[in-house]
């Protein structure tokens, strides 16, 4: 049988998209391939968010001509944001030997290309590609709930790669989400852009995020339910009611900040100030207790002054983040400031900003030292918490089960613990 390799770049949509790629191939017959080497297929999910994610692909693109002419009646797929962004049709012109390049907004026509360019199979197309399950990661499922993105953050090449934010049909995410806790999922990650801005409205009845995360809870084999990546905005009073209450909401919240500069968030078109932003982190904290929150910043931002970069650090120690993710700003878009931060100085930022995230991140995670935690095995001897911390286990116990456990100690990035029960 025929195999194909799925590489993946970027995100946790991408990552999800990569499951669906995978199942589309599965329905024409073409298993996945655990490395390239045996794969008759490669297929090579892209990502554009930085300039960098794009360029990695770009060389490995050109690396993959080799892999092509090393065995006969090999194909290269590639899809995704970074082929929206270029342009199909520029891509194939400067990569000639790719058999398939489909762009992000058209990820609908994949099978019809994978029949086009695979032909017919040995297996027979009448397996449905739901009834198909990805056991990569068994107990911890991603959950598309919406797509694209309808903000408008100016850094953000999101909006324009993914089109604007499309809700799924609710019975469309209970269904799959029932499927997938049949299948073994104890825990959901639930996706979207803007995922805690979902909505659905039928026959008059409204559904909004807290109600899709009510109504989920409700399957019975369900432990956990994560959400990502939700925009400061979109947190409402229901939302903090439901979060309390409701212990199989996971107690991590990513909580993107970008910057701690009024000045800069605004410019950025982020919709929040400084003090919104604390005022929304506070309220979870205060709300569960045994939370934790991580964050994205960027740093270089046009026209960024080193007092706006110092209000960045500011909220970087005040934070009190268990993760900060910290990139340099990189131009996505072609018209641009004049005051360009050069790139020695964002570096210089860079390092700074990374220095403060470790040192607090370090706090944080000392601070669980001999508190309990939820920790749903992954595998025998290792979880992760409630709080989306990774945790270690002192014995064997089943892969899936919710125990818990008392923390003894911290290694690197991993809390070390006792089981309780
Ligand atoms: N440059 C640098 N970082 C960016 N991000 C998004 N766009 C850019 C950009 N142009 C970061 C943001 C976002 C994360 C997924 O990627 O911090 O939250
Ligand atoms: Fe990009 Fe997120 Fe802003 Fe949407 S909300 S434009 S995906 S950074």
């Amino acid at each position: 049988m025929r195999k194909a390799f799925i590489k993946t770049f970027g995100c946790q949509m991408n990552e999800a998209d990569s499951e669906l790629i995978a199942s589309h191939f599965a329905q024409a017959g073409i298993e996945t391939a655990e490395s390239e080497r045996d794969a008759d297929v490669f297929v090579l999910n892209t990502c554009t968010v930085r300039q960098h994610a794009e360029d990695k692909a770009l060389s490995l693109i050109g690396r993959l001509k080799r892999w092509k002419e090393e065995k006969k009646g090999r194909k290269i797929f590639v899809v995704g944001c970074a082929v929206e962004r270029i342009g199909e049709k520029n891509m194939t012109k400067k990569f000639p030997f790719l058999d398939a390049v489909i762009g992000a907004k058209s990820i609908g026509k994949l099978g019809e290309e994978i029949k086009k360019t695979c032909g017919k199979t040995e297996k027979s197309e009448k397996k449905e590609h739901k009834n198909i399950v990805f056991e990569k990661r068994p107990f911890s499922q991603y959950l598309t709930i919406m797509r694209g993105c309808s903000m408008n953050c100016a850094y953000c090449v999101v909006p324009s790669v993914r089109g604007k934010a499309e809700h799924r049909p609710l019975e469309e995410i209970i269904e799959e989400a029932r499927r997938k806790v049949a299948s073994g999922a104890r825990e959901l990650v639930l996706l979207g852009q803007t995922v805690n801005s979902y909505c659905w409205t039928e026959n008059g009845r409204k559904t909004d995020f807290t109600d899709l995360l009510k109504i989920l809870s409700e399957i019975d084999k369900l432990k956990r339910i994560r959400f990502m990546s939700p925009h400061p905005l979109f947190f409402n009073d229901e939302f903090f009611k439901e979060f309390e209450k409701n212990k199989k909401i996971a107690s991590h919240i990513h909580l993107p900040a970008q910057s701690g500069s009024d000045r800069i968030l605004k410019i950025m078109k982020r919709g929040y100030t400084r003090k919104r932003y604390l005022d929304t982190l506070a309220k979870i904290k205060k709300t569960r207790q045994d939370s934790a929150v991580s964050t994205d910043f960027i740093v270089g931002f046009p026209d960024e002054t080193k007092k706006d970069f110092e209000e960045t650090l500011k909220l970087a120690q005040e934070g009190e983040f268990s993760l900060a993710f910290c990139f340099k700003y990189s131009a996505r878009h072609c018209k641009e400031s004049e005051n360009i931060i050069p790139e020695k100085e964002k570096e210089e930022r860079l390092n700074l900003l990374l220095e403060t995230v470790k040192q607090a991140s370090k706090r944080i995670f000392n601070s669980r030292i001999g508190k309990i935690e939820d920790v749903l095995l992954e595998t025998e001897n290792y979880g992760r918490s409630s709080a989306n911390f990774k945790v270690r286990i002192d014995k064997h116990v089943a892969p899936g089960e919710m125990i818990k456990v008392g923390i003894e100690g911290v290694s690197k990035n991993i809390l070390l613990g006792k089981v309780l029960k």
